[in-house]
């Protein structure tokens, strides 16, 4: 296998964008992501694509050659492919285009993830991202993803030692975070009362506790680390790629508030990279509730079960923190289209490393990413550095 490097990033803003249809938020970010490359259209060998829905939410199929079409690759026939699996289609998406790569069956590959949320209606949104959960076992009972994840809140908080206002704090720590990403949804600071004081979603969970319904695109370019100078000084190297499933339903789980693919994927990505959780500068994790994040922190390894929350309060995970997580704002603040999610952690962290991160910049020379679809039936974990 060969060693694989990112020479090239780019994000549209996250937010509502009424005027900017689904192919051109792709190609946005897709020539934002070229130009940053020093790459031309024309060379790319391949495009992997992560989406999650685009059929329900745009009622468009095929997104593969669509995206080759608009992004002006149709006449070179370059081969596009969607990638979908829910909210991790991205994570999954640059996993795809760094296999390609390593296994030497392309050089120079996009990896991108889109999603347009905001065409529908917040009660048609919640439906279709309930397709990601178990439609026959979870959906048709109501269970909608604010209600999963408010069960593995009030499960986590029965055994565990979280109190309502740790939680909050990781909305206030990535509001605070996303309040210095030009690229963020919401960049308004809030304080603990904020969180407590919003509309309840599904109790424990209230609106600030959620990740918000949100239209967006990211793009990476991937080359053979060998190649990786040709285009850029500044490679960041991907030192593990690993991927994990677990049950589709969360009933069906060992154990709800604890991931066990989170778990598998992270110790497959330590293995890969040859490195422990001392090495990792700063972590983007899959926060799209609060919950989450305290979830995926312990899930990864980085404390013992029932130690994130407090270690939050402490300001462990804040940008001047011992392990700084979600410096972008995370998906609270950056907002979460589906299928850009992963590839805009890539973004942050690819940033972050080359030491363009402005205000929210960190100390980092390396830098892990989790990505979640559904309830943890699909997750992915990336660690690259500098
Ligand atoms: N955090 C903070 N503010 C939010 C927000 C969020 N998550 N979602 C919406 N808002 C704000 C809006 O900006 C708007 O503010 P304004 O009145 O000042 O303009 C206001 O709240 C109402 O927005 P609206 O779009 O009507 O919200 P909603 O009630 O329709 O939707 C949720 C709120 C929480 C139901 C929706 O965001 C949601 O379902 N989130 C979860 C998405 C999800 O499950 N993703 C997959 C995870 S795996």
């Amino acid at each position: 296998m060969r060693d694989v490097a990112v020479i090239g990033v780019g994000c549209t803003e996250f937010g509502e964008h009424w005027g900017t249809s689904f192919r051109d938020l792709f190609v946005k970010a897709g020539a934002l992501a070229l130009e940053d490359a020093g790459v031309t259209g024309e060379r790319i060998d391949a495009l992997y694509v992560g989406n999650m829905s685009a059929g329900r939410f745009v009622e468009q199929e095929h997104i593969g050659a669509l995206i080759a079409d608009y992004a002006g690759l149709a006449t070179n026939n370059t081969p596009s492919t969607r990638v979908e699996a829910a909210c991790a289609s991205g994570g999954l998406a640059f996993r795809q285009a760094v296999i390609a790569v390593a296994s030497g069956m392309e050089d120079i590959v996009v990896a991108a993830g889109v999603e347009k949320m905001t065409d529908v209606g917040t009660g048609a949104s919640v439906d279709m991202l309930a397709s990601a959960a178990d439609r026959e076992w979870e959906g048709f009972a109501g269970a909608t993803f604010p209600g999963l994840y408010a069960m593995i809140a009030n499960d986590y908080m029965h055994r565990y030692p979280l109190t309502r206002e740790q939680l909050a704090q990781v909305a206030v720590k990535n509001h605070e975070n996303g309040a210095k990403n030009p690229i963020a949804q919401f960049r308004n600071r809030i304080t603990v009362d904020t969180v407590l004081n919003s509309s309840l979603v599904a109790d424990p969970l209230r609106l600030f506790d959620c990740s918000p319904i949100t239209d967006g695109a990211a793009a990476v370019v991937v080359v053979p680390l060998e190649r990786a100078r040709e285009f850029t000084d500044s490679p960041v190297r991907v030192l593990a790629s690993a991927q994990a499933s677990d049950t589709i339903a969360l009933h069906d789980r060992r154990d709800i508030s604890t991931l066990d693919a989170s778990v598998a994927a992270g110790k497959r990505a330590f293995a890969q990279a040859r490195l422990t959780h001392k090495d990792i500068d700063m972590l983007e994790v899959h926060d799209c509730f609060t919950i989450a994040e305290i979830c995926a922190i312990e899930d990864l390894g980085f404390c013992k079960k029932g130690e994130a929350g407090r270690l939050t309060a402490d300001g462990a995970t804040a940008l001047d923190g011992e392990i700084p997580v979600n410096t972008s704002g995370g998906l609270k603040a950056c907002g979460h289209p589906v299928g850009a999610t992963g590839i805009k952690q890539i973004y942050e962290i690819v940033s972050q490393l080359r030491g363009e991160a402005a205000g929210r910049q960190v100390d980092a020379e390396i830098g892990m990413a989790h990505n979640v679809g559904g309830t943890g039936a699909t997750v992915v974990v990336h660690i690259l550095g500098a």
